[in-house]
């Protein structure tokens, strides 16, 4: 069996999160095994880089902050997404290349092609199988994570015009590969939203 690499992606609060634990449940219950991971942080040396992306104090250079992703990513796709599909498992990820693309690429306006490069040169250009992006607007967005959460880190702090920067670019980057890209309304209900992704991922097991 080959394996088949799936990633969620989307602004901060959208619920890929909730999404995540109940795909992975279901997707377990049909046999298959599931790989639940995530970027940063996937691995040991990643979660001290996730330490150093999300809670240094002080500026980060935007070229800093693309590269110790850039390398975060490198190390948990070596260490963990390839030898996981290469085992045909299913990995199920909170966020990849394309959230650099998103958030490096667009909020911090480094652009599309460095960024991308970047990303592929670190993963050796593994792309996934199918990406399900949630969309929402940034204000509900905050409103979600104010309500939820606690402090806010290095990249929720940031104003609302980058997030929206980085919301429009996730969409563009969907409508670019309408054939990798699942998008969906983050508004809409966790079991309507659950449903939808259960009825794209299907022909796919
Ligand atoms: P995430 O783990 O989704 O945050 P949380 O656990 O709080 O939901 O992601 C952490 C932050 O890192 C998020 O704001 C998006 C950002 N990020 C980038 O800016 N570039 C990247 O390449 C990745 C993977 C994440």
């Amino acid at each position: 069996m080959s394996g088949l690499f799936v990633t969620l992606e989307g602004g901060d609060g959208v619920g890929k999160t909730t999404q995540a634990q109940l795909l992975t449940a279901w997707v377990e219950g049909l046999g298959r095994t599931v790989v639940r991971t995530r970027e940063p942080g996937g691995t040991a040396l990643g979660l001290t880089l996730r330490e150093l992306l999300l809670h240094t104090e002080g500026p980060v250079d935007p070229r800093a902050e693309a590269l110790l992703y850039a390398a975060d990513r490198a190390q948990h796709v070596a260490e963990v997404v390839r030898p996981a599909l290469a085992r045909g498992d299913l990995v199920l990820q909170d966020r990849y290349i394309d959230s650099s693309l998103a958030y490096q690429g667009a909020g911090r306006t480094l652009g599309d092609g460095d960024v991308r490069g970047l990303s592929e040169w670190a993963t050796g250009a593994l792309w996934p199988d199918l990406t399900i992006l949630l969309d929402l607007d940034p204000a509900t967005a905050a409103v979600r994570r104010a309500s939820g959460r606690g402090e806010a880190d290095r990249l929720e702090a940031e104003k609302l015009d980058f997030h929206e920067r980085v919301r429009d670019e996730f969409l563009a980057l969907a409508a670019a590969e309408p054939e990798r890209f699942l998008v969906l309304d983050a508004a809409g209900s966790v079991d309507e939203i659950q449903a939808a992704i259960r009825d794209r991922l299907t022909p796919l097991l």
